[in-house]
Order: structure tokens, then C-alpha cells, then sequence
């Protein structure tokens, strides 16, 4: 009976690009999934962006944009790179749909009419300037231990010693620099206490790795404490039904994220939701996700389903995180890697046979070495896999006419060779597909060692030998279209092109039939070597500040935007010599209605006329104390569409930000609109 399978991994946040990271877990998903399809079940792959938030909002205003405008952009480039991965997705979705509203509104309603909701009262630091309630990680100052300076709300960086951002010495708000004020708010709570039963039998269940089964017991033996699942205006999310101002945590609504593809794929496929998320589901259901959001999935949303009259997931499979060379990613190592740019310069199959070989179904870190994933990649996939067939296929063109023997010469390897298809089943449906690759390269190795011992090449030269060396050389093929067929998963463009080399597809449904008296095509060569030059181009590609543009989820890196600074990407002098600078008079500059950041700036050229130009300078100056003074401005730039009007230069500033922009200002005597050597 084949399985009704869902798989989802993670959602990424819709407020920068994908990196190696990600990938790591796309792959391990998408490796699982056309696993099963493989092998003759139903197994949809469904995802989604996460775009609700209080980052993307501040991104989206940052690039002068509506979030939807950003979570649209980022979406569109996550579905390119994701694909350029060969990530096999029935549906990619957006938490920003009405399918996720409609769930989210009615969890929620069902959890409250559980009463499963408390309201309380809670004091949380505000910034009075951008009147935004302001989470940690937003929040910067003195270190109460070391002193610090510019250290986040929950940590110290130096010193190591954590606090809450109360403690902090001279605290102020990241976002506009405004000292932070105390201010108490109604916010909404799930009791996630009254769930501690559930939750027990769920650790104690198979549904969880034993590491993970051991952390959910840790944090239920240490007290289970009700989750804030509310944040008031501004928010980019959806609005919580009777509570006008107050929106679901971003959080609250990402794993119903989930149902919503799935609600969206179930529509256009003639599916009925039901049979997938209904509480006699017969369907199985397994989330992938990282080691730092297991919480969410293995606490708060069992939880929640359960009050919601849901089923549970049958399974959460958590991996570990990625390191290149050994460390966490960084940019100035230039091991930071974007998927965008692994895919400029490497093929996506060998990232998936190498994050395949690595990864074995435990929580553990995988380390991309960039020099053994060269080697690795060559020596396996190339001097092992692919040269079976390159090797044999000229014995079978020229000994017999371009057909696969009738019978196998001496079958005890072909034998091996299928023998070995359950336990490398086995492995994969573990999520242990280093085992599966070790065992399937061995089997490689078997084969070229009996190409080697066989000695076709002196079978061929024999008397009425060709016929003999075309015997050896097709079971040899027959072993290495086997061979492929097992990791038809991992390398699906190289199981399209050996199913056109045999004319005949990859089947691994059911045991794996030898072809015989069979015709095959020329051998065309099926991938090329890694060339240890473009891993390096690679590297330097990574090791810009192109990132910087597009913020990454700080914590995911431990490490804060903006940390290390670095040159930017070098451009040639003659794109330089485009940029016109001029001295701009600044003849008016008003507030703009809505906008937190800008100002808008009426900038005099002279006898070259006016611009309009929207500056996002307001923390930094008020609109009085410009009127009348020279700035520099890029006079040429392309006129920009903003939300609130359009852009028609940019004027050149200097600082961290905050209230520490400082506008430059050509030398004394300039004349407006003269141009800035
Ligand atoms: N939006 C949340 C997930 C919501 S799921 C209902 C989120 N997004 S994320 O973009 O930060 O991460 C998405 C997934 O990528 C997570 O499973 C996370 O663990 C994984 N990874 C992010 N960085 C990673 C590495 N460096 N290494 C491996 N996985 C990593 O969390
Ligand atoms: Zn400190």
C-alpha cells in the first residue's frame, strides 16, 4: 500500500536571501521526499515564506517599501534559488495568505473558547520616538557587568553574561537610538502549562530523536510557562480577532504556515484538507526543521493542535547547523555563502551528494570543508560513479552493437549490487544517507574493481573476445544504473540523463530488474570535475558587504548586522565616472506624513533646476536645521518610485545611523548644482 505522506521543512523569513544554511535543510528534506515518491508512495513537499514580523517591517521601511513589496521580492528570489537547488516543492506558499489568516483566527478562537487564552498586563521597554514596543534584540547599551559598550538586550558579547534589557547601563533603542521608556500593555497569553501531560506521552513517544526528547523533558521538568503569543501596533502581521491594535506573534502564525500551502495546494489539486490535518487523518505527517526552533515545534504546536482539535505531527526530525571549514559562516572569512552565489559559480548536485555524505538523522553540526568537499566530489562522483559507465559503454557499442549483453557475465556482483537496495532504503528512510552514500560507493568500488580484474580491454583484443568484454562491460552498466537509481534522490539530474543513456526510466518501486538485450546511447560525459578554482571564486564572492543590504536574522549567525565592516564590491572606474555629484542647496525639507525615517528635501541645482529627493535622515536632523544649507547629491540617479512619492537624486551622508548621520557638505563657496570632483 503506498503511503500518504506531508512533509514540510521550516519557513524561511521572507527579510533576506537563503544560505548554505537553508540549503542544508531544503536538501535533507527534498532528498527524503523524492526518496519516498521513489519508491512508489504519495509524498507531497510543502513550504512557505515567513513574513510576518517586526524585521521585515523595519527592512521593508529601511528600503523605503511596503512589507508586501519586500516579502514579494524575497519570495520570488527563494523560489529561484530553491530551484536552482532542484528543491522539488508541491507547494511554496506565504504565511501572508488568507489561508493562513483563516487558520490563525480560528486556532486562535478554538483556543479560547478552551480557554486556553489568559490576558495580562505586562511592562515592556518602548521607544518613544518610533512608538514601537521594543523586543531584546532591539534594544542596545552598556554591559551591567563589563560596561561594554553596544551590547544587545539579552547578552553580552564581551563578557558573556546574560541580563534583561532593564539592566543595561544607559540603554537605548537600536532602531532610532531614543532612550527607552517603561510603558504596560495588555498582551495575550497561551497557557501552554495545561498541556504538560500531552506532552510528556509526546517526548516518550517514537515521534522524536532522543536528543530532542531530552531537551523537551529538560524544559517540562524545569516548569512549563504560558507563551506571549500577542504584539501590539506597529506589527506586520494579522490582527487578532476582538483585539483591535494587538497582532498574532509572528511565531504563532508560521507553523499554521504549514496548513495554509497546504490548504492552497489541497484547492488546487481536488484535495480535501481533512484527510491531512483532521484528527483520523490516515496521512503521515513530519516537519524538518533546525536545532533552534524546536521549541516552537516540539511544545507550542503540538500544543495548540491538540486544543485546535487538529492531529499531531507523526514525526519532527531536527538537524544541526552548518559550518564551512569548521567555523560558523562568516563574511570575512568569506565563508558566508548565499545560495545565490554557490549557484553563480558550482552546480547544485555537488552541494546535494556532499551535505548528503555528511549528514547521518542526528542533531549534529555538519561542517562543509570546502577543500573535502573537492576532493570528495571528484573522487566519488566522478572517479568512482561516473567512471564505471565511461568506461564501459565503448565495449558494448563496439562488441555488440550498442546492446546490453542477453545474460550477465558471472552475476555473483550484479547479485551484491540489488542485494544491498533494502538496507540502503533502510538508510534513507532513517535520514541516514551517509550510511547509504558509503554503502553505495562501495558497491561502486566492487564494480570498478571487477571492470579491473575482468580486463575487458584484453578480452577485446581476443579472438571472437569483443562479445566476452561487452558481457563484462554490461554488467558493469547494469551495476551503475543501480547504483543510480539509489541515489536518484540525491542527484536527480543525473538520474534523468542514465535514464536517457538506457532508454528506460529509474524505477526503484520494487526490486531492480537487469537490462538485458538492451540498447543503450553513446556515453556522453554526465558531470565535470569541481574545479577547485571556482570554490575559490566562490570565497571571494562571498567575502563582500552585498549581505549587509539585505540583514540577515542576527541570531542565527550569532552575529549582529553590521559587526564587521568591510569594503564593498569593487567597481571600475568608469561606472564611477557615471555618478554625478553636485552641491544641492537644500531650499526646503518637510516631515512626510506616515514615514518614521524620511524627510523630504527640496534640493536647488541652480540654473539646472530642482529635485525631489526622500532622505532617511529624520533621526538624525529636523527639518529647520537644513533649510539653507549645501549638501552633495547624486544628481543622475534614476527617479524611484517610493511609497510616498518619488525619489529623484540621493543626498551623500556619512555615520552609524540614529542620531549620528552626518550629512556632507561640499566646501565653503560651492555654488549650487557645480559638480564634485
Ligand atoms: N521562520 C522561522 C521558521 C518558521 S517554521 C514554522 C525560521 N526561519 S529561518 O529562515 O531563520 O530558518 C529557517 C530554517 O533554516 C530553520 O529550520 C533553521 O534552523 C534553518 N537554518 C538557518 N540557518 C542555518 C544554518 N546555519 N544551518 C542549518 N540550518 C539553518 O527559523
Ligand atoms: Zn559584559
Amino acid at each position: 500500500m503506498p503511503r500518504k505522506i506531508l512533509v514540510t521543512s521550516a519557513l524561511p523569513y521572507a527579510n533576506g536571501p537563503l544560505h548554505l544554511g537553508h540549503l542544508l535543510e531544503s536538501i535533507q528534506t527534498d532528498i527524503w521526499v523524492r526518496f519516498q515518491n521513489l519508491r512508489g508512495h504519495q509524498c507531497a513537499y510543502l513550504c512557505a515564506d515567513d513574513a510576518h514580523g517586526t524585521a521585515i517591517m523595519l527592512t521593508a521601511e529601511k528600503l523605503g517599501i511596503t512589507p508586501e513589496e519586500q516579502i514579494a521580492r524575497v519570495k520570488a528570489e527563494h523560489e529561484r534559488d530553491l530551484a536552482g537547488f532542484l528543491i522539488n516543492f508541491d507547494n511554496y506558499y506565504s504565511t501572508h495568505s488568507d489561508e493562513c489568516r483563516h487558520y490563525s483566527e480560528e486556532i486562535y478562537r478554538r483556543l479560547d473558547a478552551n480557554g486556553h487564552i489568559e490576558r495580562r498586563d505586562i511592562q515592556q521597554l518602548f521607544d518613544p520616538e518610533k512608538e514601537l514596543f521594543l523586543a531584546d534584540r532591539y534594544i542596545k547599551g552598556s554591559c551591567p557587568k563589563c560596561k561594554a559598550e553596544d551590547q544587545y538586550g539579552d547578552n553580552c558579547e564581551a563578557c558573556g553574561a546574560t541580563y534583561t534589557p532593564a539592566d543595561l547601563i544607559n540603554p537605548r533603542s537600536a532602531i532610532s537610538g531614543a532612550t527607552p521608556v517603561e510603558k504596560t500593555s495588555t498582551h495575550y497569553f497561551f497557557k501552554l502549562a495545561e498541556f504538560e501531560g500531552l506532552l510528556r506521552d509526546w517526548t516518550r513517544s517514537d515521534a522524536l530523536q532522543p536528543q530532542i526528547a531530552n531537551k523537551l523533558s529538560e524544559w517540562l521538568d524545569a516548569g512549563l510557562h504560558s507563551w506571549d503569543i500577542s504584539r501590539d501596533a506597529p506589527y506586520f502581521g494579522f490582527e487578532i480577532p476582538g483585539a483591535p491594535g494587538k497582532y498574532f506573534y509572528v511565531w504563532l502564525d508560521a507553523p499554521i504556515g504549514y496548513m495554509a500551502s497546504c490548504a492552497n495546494w489541497c484547492e488546487r489539486e481536488g484535495l480535501n484538507f481533512n484527510d491531512y490535518w483532521g484528527k483520523d487523518s490516515t496521512a503521515e505527517l513530519y516537519h524538518f526543521i533546525g536545532k533552534d526552533i524546536i521549541n516552537f515545534h516540539g511544545l507550542f504546536w503540538p500544543a495548540m493542535l491538540d486544543s485546535a482539535g487538529f492531529r499531531q505531527p507523526t514525526a519532527i526530525y531536527a538537524h544541526g547547523f552548518l559550518t564551512v571549514n569548521g567555523k560558523k559562516m562568516s563574511k570575512s572569512r568569506g565563508t558566508f555563502i548565499k545560495a545565490e552565489t554557490y549557484l553563480k559559480h558550482l552546480p547544485a548536485q555537488y552541494l546535494r551528494y556532499y551535505f548528503a555524505a555528511k549528514l547521518s538523522g542526528a542533531v549534529d553540526d555538519i561542517d562543509l570543508n570546502l577543500e573535502d568537499f573537492t576532493k570528495r566530489v571528484n573522487s566519488d562522483l566522478i572517479g568512482k560513479l561516473i567512471n564505471i559507465a565511461s568506461r564501459s559503454a565503448k565495449f558494448v557499442h563496439k562488441g555488440n552493437n550498442g546492446r546490453l549483453s542477453a545474460e550477465l557475465h558471472k552475476p555473483e556482483l550484479w547479485q551484491q549490487v540489488v542485494a544491498a537496495s533494502e538496507g540502503i532504503a533502510e538508510h534513507f528512510e532513517r535520514r541516514d544517507y551517509g550510511k547509504a552514500v558509503r554503502e553505495i560507493m562501495a558497491l561502486a568500488d566492487a564494480t570498478n574493481e571487477y571492470f579491473d580484474a575482468s580486463e575487458p580491454w584484453k578480452l577485446a583484443k581476443e579472438d571472437g573476445g569483443a562479445i566476452q568484454a561487452a558481457a563484462v562491460a554490461s554488467q558493469c552498466l547494469n551495476c551503475f544504473r543501480a547504483l543510480s537509481t539509489y541515489l536518484a534522490p540525491v542527484l536527480p539530474e543525473l538520474a534523468e540523463q542514465v535514464a536517457s543513456f538506457f532508454n528506460a526510466p529509474l524505477d526503484w518501486s520494487g526490486p531492480i530488474e537487469p537490462l538485458l538485450d538492451h540498447p543503450i546511447e553513446n556515453f556522453k560525459a554526465m558531470m565535470s570535475r569541481v574545479d577547485p578554482d571556482k570554490v575559490q571564486a566562490m570565497v571571494d564572492d562571498s567575502s563582500d558587504t552585498s549581505a549587509a543590504a539585505a540583514p540577515q536574522p542576527a541570531a542565527k549567525q550569532g552575529k549582529k548586522a553590521g559587526d564587521e565592516p568591510a569594503l564593498g564590491e569593487t567597481i571600475e572606474f568608469p561606472d564611477f565616472a557615471k555618478v554625478d555629484l553636485r552641491a544641492a542647496l537644500i531650499v526646503k525639507a518637510e516631515h512626510v506624513e506616515g514615514a518614521d525615517k524620511l524627510l523630504q528635501l527640496t534640493l536647488s541645482l541652480g540654473e539646472l533646476g530642482e529635485k525631489q529627493v526622500f532622505a532617511g535622515i529624520k533621526s538624525a536632523y529636523a527639518p529647520e536645521q537644513l533649510v539653507g544649507k549645501l549638501t552633495v547629491m547624486v544628481a543622475n540617479l534614476a527617479p524611484r518610485k517610493m511609497r510616498f512619492g518619488v525619489s529623484e537624486g540621493m543626498v551623500l551622508a556619512a555615520g552609524p545611523g540614529g542620531k549620528e548621520i552626518f550629512l556632507l557638505s561640499p566646501d565653503n563657496g560651492a555654488q549650487p548644482g557645480m559638480k564634485i570632483q
